[in-house]
């Protein structure tokens, strides 16, 4: 049994992975998160507090974090600005939580020699081609198009220095695009579940095309687990599931199982600098650590979230007319 200190675990990935720790191993945790307007007590309030329990801090703030990291045998970072959206209309909390963030927390593990396990996004690559045939690979160069993705480039490559300059215990892993419970309904899919479920139509950047790799949370959880557990220090691992999905498809579906007509939905205001296309080439994970995600099929995927969104109102309804507005206000 292990203490783990898991940043950003109020947040949606985070706290599928608090659940996924919770579900299959016996270790404590205890959640680092600052309850931004991402983080949410709710998402994890039904844990058993005797494995789970939670600290309301700032990454940023060294005295909250060294007694914490010191405390605790592995930690899991998470926490971050997330929404590429926000990061164009005021990226300064991106780079003061991202890269400020993940340097107090590096000067911590260094102090402390804890092993640390950094999360990361496949948007640090920038984008590829409609018709390219290549994905992602772990030797891809860094190319990242907006402030969120090159805030979460700069952090990888701190914690690559931290664990080459100063011998951190480290391991990075770079994640597709995520869904599934406890999502904020600013992001795509569970805004335009929410519109739906609301009476409205789902909203379109530009013409849909651009393409997302699509992974179910728990599987991100599983393999950051796996990697934790058997992961070479010093390595990056890429995680996906071969989910790409262009966003028209991916809308047509989500009205579709919600029994309305697949052109129901409205084209909006394109995002300024939108990457086309996500593609993860998972081979590395697959072959070195034997990590295989559990949900293949996306549309059953997308059904259940679905679900989860109809029955928890309660969790998501108070963000959502803010988020619309704010999104109105920019012709989105
Ligand atoms: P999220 O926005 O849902 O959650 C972020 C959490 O971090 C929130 O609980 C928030 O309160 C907390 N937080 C923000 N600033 C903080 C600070 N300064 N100190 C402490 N806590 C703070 O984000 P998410 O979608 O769950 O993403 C989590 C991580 O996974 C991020 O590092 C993101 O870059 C990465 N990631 C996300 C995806 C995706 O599809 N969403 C894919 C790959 C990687
Ligand atoms: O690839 C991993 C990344 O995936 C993570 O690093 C980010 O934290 C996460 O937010 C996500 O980034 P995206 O920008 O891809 O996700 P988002 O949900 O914002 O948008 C997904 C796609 O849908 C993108 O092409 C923009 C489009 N979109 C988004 C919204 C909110 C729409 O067409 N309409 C919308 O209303």
């Amino acid at each position: 049994m292990s203490a783990f200190l898991v940043t950003g675990g109020a947040g949606f990935i985070g706290s599928n992975f608090v659940r996924h720790l919770v579900e299959h191993t016996d270790h404590t945790v205890t959640v680092l998160d600052k309850l931004t307007y991402a983080g949410n007590r709710a998402s994890i309030d039904d844990l058993p507090a005797e494995r789970v329990s939670l600290v309301v801090g700032d990454v940023a703030d060294a005295a909250v974090v060294g007694p914490l990291v010191r405390d605790h045998d592995v930690v899991v970072h998470y926490a971050a600005e997330s929404h590429n959206d926000n990061s164009l209309n005021d990226p300064s909390p991106f780079v003061q939580t991202n890269l400020v963030g993940t340097y107090v927390l590096l000067e911590a593990v260094r102090e402390h020699g804890t092993r640390y396990h950094h999360i990361s996004t496949d948007e640090v690559y920038g984008d590829l081609e409609l018709d390219d045939p290549a994905r992602f690979t772990e030797e891809t160069p860094y190319n990242p198009s907006s402030p969120y993705s090159s805030t979460k480039a700069g952090s990888d490559l701190l914690v690559r220095a931290w664990a080459r300059s100063f011998g951190v215990p480290a391991t990075i892993s770079n994640c597709s695009n995520n869904y599934g419970p406890y999502q904020h309904v600013e992001k795509f899919i569970p805004r335009q579940i929410t519109n739906v479920l609301d009476g409205g139509r789902p909203k379109l950047y530009g013409a849909g095309l651009n393409v997302r790799d699509w992974i179910h949370a728990d599987d991100h959880s599983s393999a950051v687990l796996r990697i934790i557990e058997a992961g070479r220090l010093g390595e990056t691992y890429l995680i996906g599931a071969d989910g790409e999905v262009d966003n028209k498809t991916v809308v047509e579906m989500v009205l579709r199982l919600c029994g309305q007509p697949a052109d129901a939905y409205d084209h909006v205001t394109d995002r300024a600098g939108h990457d086309l296309r996500y593609a993860i080439d998972s081979t590395k994970l697959r072959d070195e650590l034997g990590w295989a995600p559990q949900f293949g099929d996306f549309e059953a995927g997308l059904a259940t979230t679905i679900d989860w969104y109809r029955d928890h109102q309660e969790w998501w309804r108070p963000q959502k007319s803010g988020v619309e507005a704010m999104y109105a206000a920019q012709g989105q």
